[in-house]
């Protein structure tokens, strides 16, 4: 049967524990796109490496992200899942388009800068490639669309452009990605500076509410979270703190903003994080009660881990192939 659905890619790192904001930003658009297109979900374990990691803990993480991409709706029959590590087209791709980026175009992404300023007794040349490699990603599957919060908007136009420089060189080779933003919920910001985006990687564990976190923990995270003292819930830049929590509300629920602030209108802020905690909560009951069934599943999830791999081989080897004849490798006798 040809499959002339559209194909898609994305990814995430396995690194630190996933938070709401990869959720409604993130996983939850890819379930809803598993119908409509050719999806390939990657845990981008070489992504994670940029960073200093524990080993064990890393392999542990890896597979607990690649479980969760199951637990939150898709389905491994339908789309690819599968770890970045286990397809070597992708550190061989990432390399031939480090060629083909140029210095200044790195040193202008805000990720790079962040993260140096974060880690700064380790500044890698692999964090500053680090957008190479998420290019060499998305471009390996010809993918249409990509998924992604809006952080990472500035590593999509230079996917996009690396694509393009490449193609006005060598012919039409890649196929030039376009972003997938979510209407709500693709800026999830800390609860307790609703200037900051909600990180993984935030020191302060009442920042984030994480998606293996139980209900009493993400009740008090609300009823901690930062607001103002307007006393009213009105969807606009002026209240960081209650825009914020409109957006969660809105994304667990697809109601409008303005539809929230009708729901709430007159009501006080206490009342309001109580609705935004218990519905978070019950949005997440589900996931965890399917994460914990998965994992004591494990011949299960061993065959996703090896079969989605091979699948996932099979067409970035096929890209890789085009690109290596186009600029000159010499081909091998066989
Ligand atoms: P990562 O692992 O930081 O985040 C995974 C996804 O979650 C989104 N996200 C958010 N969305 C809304 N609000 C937030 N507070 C929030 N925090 C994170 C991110 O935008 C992302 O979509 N470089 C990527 C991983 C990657 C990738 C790729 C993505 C590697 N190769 C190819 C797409 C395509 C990253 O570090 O995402």
């Amino acid at each position: 049967m040809i499959d002339d659905r559209k194909i898609l890619f994305s990814g995430m790192q396995a690194t630190g524990n996933l938070t709401i904001g990869n959720y409604l930003g993130a996983l939850k658009n890819w379930v809803k796109l598993t119908d409509e297109y050719e999806c390939y979900y990657s845990v981008v374990d070489m992504h994670s490496i940029t960073v200093r990691q524990d080993p064990t803990e890393l392999r542990k993480r890896a597979r607990k992200l690649l479980t969760l991409y199951i637990a939150a709706g898709i389905d491994p029959k339908k789309s690819i899942l599968y770890y970045q590590s286990h397809v070597s087209a992708h550190a061989e791709l990432a390399w031939i388009l480090n060629c083909f980026t140029y210095m200044g175009e790195l040193n202008r992404m805000t990720q790079f800068k962040d993260k140096s300023a974060k880690h700064a007794d380790n500044i890698n040349a692999g964090l500053f490639t680090y957008p190479v490699l998420m290019a060499a990603d998305i471009l390996l599957y010809q993918a249409d669309v990509v998924p992604v919060g809006v952080d990472q908007m500035q590593h999509l136009e230079l996917t996009r452009d690396l694509a393009q420089r490449f193609n006005s060189i060598y012919g039409d080779v890649f196929t030039i990605p376009e972003p997938y933003i979510g209407k709500v919920g693709a800026k999830i910001m800390s609860l307790q500076d609703p200037s900051k985006k909600m990180s993984k990687s935030d020191e302060n564990p009442n920042a984030s509410v994480y998606l293996m976190d139980d209900p009493d923990t993400i009740m008090r995270k609300f009823k901690r979270a930062v607001t103002d003292s307007e006393a009213v819930i009105k969807y606009r830049d002026e209240q960081p703190g209650i825009k914020n929590l409109i957006d969660i509300y809105s994304a667990c629920t697809g109601l409008k903003p303005e539809d929230v602030e009708k729901e709430f209108y007159g009501k006080g802020y206490g009342d309001f994080k109580t609705a935004v905690g218990e519905t978070v909560v019950s949005v997440l009951k589900p996931l965890q009660d399917r994460m914990k069934d998965l994992e004591s599943n494990k011949d299960y999830i061993d065959g996703i881990i090896k079969d989605n791999a091979e699948r996932a081989a099979r067409t970035a080897e096929k890209t890789l192939r085009k690109v290596k004849k186009k600029i000159g490798y010499p081909e091998k006798i066989r």
